[in-house]
């Protein structure tokens, strides 16, 4: 009997032969590595979650960026840990802000490094929630002005993109109508289009001191089981004037994310956040899984997923493990 089937494994037969069909890449520029600058002097502290990710003060940034610029990542996103906060996250749009204060340094220092600010108040409110509150209600019109104040600030420090994470409705026309008469109407909006209340951002709260004191944010961040909602915040992100759309997390979220990229044509950004990470790093330590080889994996199944760039703490793994292989 003569057998009828495919040959697939014609084109695995050699490294060489897997190279030349493979369908996506990952690459330095394909990353932005998020940074936590703390407002003081002398730290520089491992968030015990996150193994190998710091939070540095101003003067331990200089060689911070040395060693990003040295792995060849393009571009950061910047979160700032006040040293005070206050129930209207003032450190957030203050002249002499912490984010502000580093763009400024980042730009003056290193202006070829793109510079995303990422534009919340949860780090900079006493209460830890991205907007301000009344009672237990986080407001959504008030909570606008002082992210388009906060915006502003970051535009006029230097930042390069503005990326709004809060979640408030119509936080993007807010922002862009904003920086439109302050005269950046050159900035571009990475909105925070498709960000859902998620367990994987857990470590990140350690990270930038910026838990919720009371209550969750489920009134604002989506639900995870809601698919066509990611369309709906999409669609009126892309309307209000969004420049790039970010889905977060990545990994649990990847279906979102190839359904992002079929509809919108906008750059699609995923976030790995916090707790992916962590649950990498864990494994590894235990030596149960290959950190490299898994962190690649996941880099290039967002990519395969439909991710133009990918905001990931495992960047400089990334491009060092990227290069060792060449
Ligand atoms: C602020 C913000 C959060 C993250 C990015 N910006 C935390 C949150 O919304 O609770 C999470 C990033 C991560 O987990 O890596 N709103």
């Amino acid at each position: 009997m003569e057998l009828q089937f495919k040959r697939h494994r014609r084109l695995r037969s050699s490294a060489s032969m897997r190279s030349l069909v493979r369908e996506n890449h990952l690459k330095a520029e394909d990353f932005i590595y998020p940074l936590f600058i703390y407002e003081g002097d002398n730290i520089r502290k491992e968030v015990s979650s996150m193994p190998g990710v710091y939070q540095v003060s101003m003067d331990h940034l200089e060689a911070e960026m040395e060693d990003i610029v040295a792995h060849g990542i393009k571009s950061v996103l910047l979160f700032g840990i006040p040293k005070t906060k206050d129930a209207c996250g003032e450190q957030a749009y203050h002249d002499h802000g912490i984010v502000q204060v580093a763009t400024r340094f980042i730009k003056e220092k290193f202006p070829e490094i793109i510079v995303v600010a990422d534009t919340c108040l949860c780090e900079y409110t006493s209460h830890g929630h991205c907007g301000v509150v009344e009672g237990e209600k986080v407001l959504n019109d008030q909570s606008l002005e002082l992210l388009v104040k906060t915006a502003i600030a970051q535009a006029e420090a230097g930042a390069d993109i503005i990326a709004p994470s809060n979640m408030m409705d119509g936080f993007v026309a807010a922002i862009r109508a904003g920086l439109d008469e302050a005269g950046f109407t050159e900035i571009p909006i990475m909105s925070y289009a498709v960000k859902y209340a998620s367990a994987f951002y857990g470590p990140f709260r350690e990270a930038a001191e910026g838990a919720p004191q009371f209550g969750d944010r489920k009134t604002y961040q989506m639900d995870p089981a809601n698919r066509m909602e990611a369309f709906r915040e999409a669609e009126s992100d892309v309307e209000e004037g969004a420049d790039f759309l970010i889905v977060k997390p990545g990994m649990p979220y990847l279906d979102i994310v190839r359904d992002m990229k079929n509809t919108f044509n906008l750059p699609i950004v995923i976030y790995n956040v916090s707790g992916e990470y962590a649950m990498v790093k864990a494994a590894a330590q235990n030596g149960w899984i290959d950190e490299k080889n898994t962190v690649l994996e996941m880099l290039m199944g967002m990519k395969r997923a439909g991710a133009d760039l990918i905001i990931t703490y495992a960047a400089k793994d990334a491009v060092r493990w990227l290069r060792e292989d060449q």
